[in-house]
């Protein structure tokens, strides 16, 4: 397993593999890699010939300096994990010099309004910094298919639609999102979650789940104010946002419509720490 901290040199090494007809799954992370980034990671082997993961946290999608502090960086243990893993994997890990040059600056994007509900009213520039390094990897790695968790189900979408404007020739995989056994979805961000919260979190996909039993006979309206009325009721977990929206514009959902799918989505504060987590709903 080889790791490259520059793009000159991972290109150099991907067009002499890409001669030889290789075909290149790519698994885009910000590192601290956990169960659900190796399932992304083994989909890509077994549906490509190598597997390149990337590794870095990009300053350019975090609107909270403090978080970007504080994100975990373990390059030493992830690349020994990823060792574990296969023998053909690529790993890319790049100072924020080596993809932003002189000054690291989100591009501006627009997502047909994807980018203007949920995480985009929290999150100030964020779905502007995902764009901008995504499409940056993606001209690096030049990759057949790339791997998304749907546990990040507003970035999936988006990406999808980034490749889509932009004639982007990639195929964009969303994958089911990968839980703890107590339903938490992974997430690097659960490592930094002291022992009460941790022990509280799973009541979040709890929730998404009664959530998902009363869409069958009540309104959104309804749903919605009950599950705010459970988060009221929490001593540990703060609700940021639950949002019953169509899966395909990501909107609010007004009216059911049977011809049309739908996702719940929410946003937790647990102490510090923010989680997000949705469902499929019919
Ligand atoms: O989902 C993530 O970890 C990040 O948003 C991504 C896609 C690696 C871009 O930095």
């Amino acid at each position: 397993m080889t790791v490259f901290n520059k793009k000159s040199k991972i290109q150099d090494h991907i067009s002499n593999k890409k001669g030889d007809n290789f075909t290149i799954g790519f698994v885009p992370t910000m590192g601290a890699l956990h169960d659900g980034h190796l399932s992304l990671v083994n989909k890509a082997l077994e549906e490509n010939d190598i597997c390149v993961v990337s590794i870095f946290v990009n300053p350019t999608q975090f609107d909270n300096p403090e978080d970007l502090k504080k994100y975990p960086r373990t390059l030493e243990k992830d690349v020994l994990l990823l060792k574990t893993v296969s023998p053909n994997i690529l790993v890319y890990a790049p100072a924020v010099e080596d993809i932003y040059e002189q000054k690291a600056v989100a591009e501006h994007f627009t997502f047909d309004g994807l980018e203007h509900e949920m995480e985009g009213k929290f999150r100030d520039g964020h779905f502007n910094g995902v764009g901008t390094i995504v499409k940056r990897l993606f001209e690096i790695v030049k990759p057949n298919k790339a791997y998304f968790g749907e546990k990040d189900f507003q970035q999936l979408a988006i990406i999808k639609k980034l490749v889509e404007k932009h004639n982007i020739p990639v195929i964009v995989e969303g994958c089911t999102i990968y839980r703890e056994k107590s339903g938490l979805a992974y997430s690097s961000r659960n490592e930094r979650l002291k022992p009460d919260y941790k022990a509280a979190a799973p009541f979040i996909f709890k929730i998404l789940n009664t959530a998902k039993e009363q869409f069958g006979t009540k309104s959104a309206k309804e749903v919605t104010e009950w599950v705010e009325k459970q988060f009221n009721n929490h001593d540990l977990l703060k609700l940021e946002y639950f949002v019953i929206a169509d899966s395909k514009t990501l909107k609010p959902v007004k009216r059911k419509s049977k011809s049309k799918t739908y996702r719940a989505f929410i946003a937790v504060y647990a102490d510090d720490i923010r989680l997000i987590d949705n469902i499929a709903l019919n």
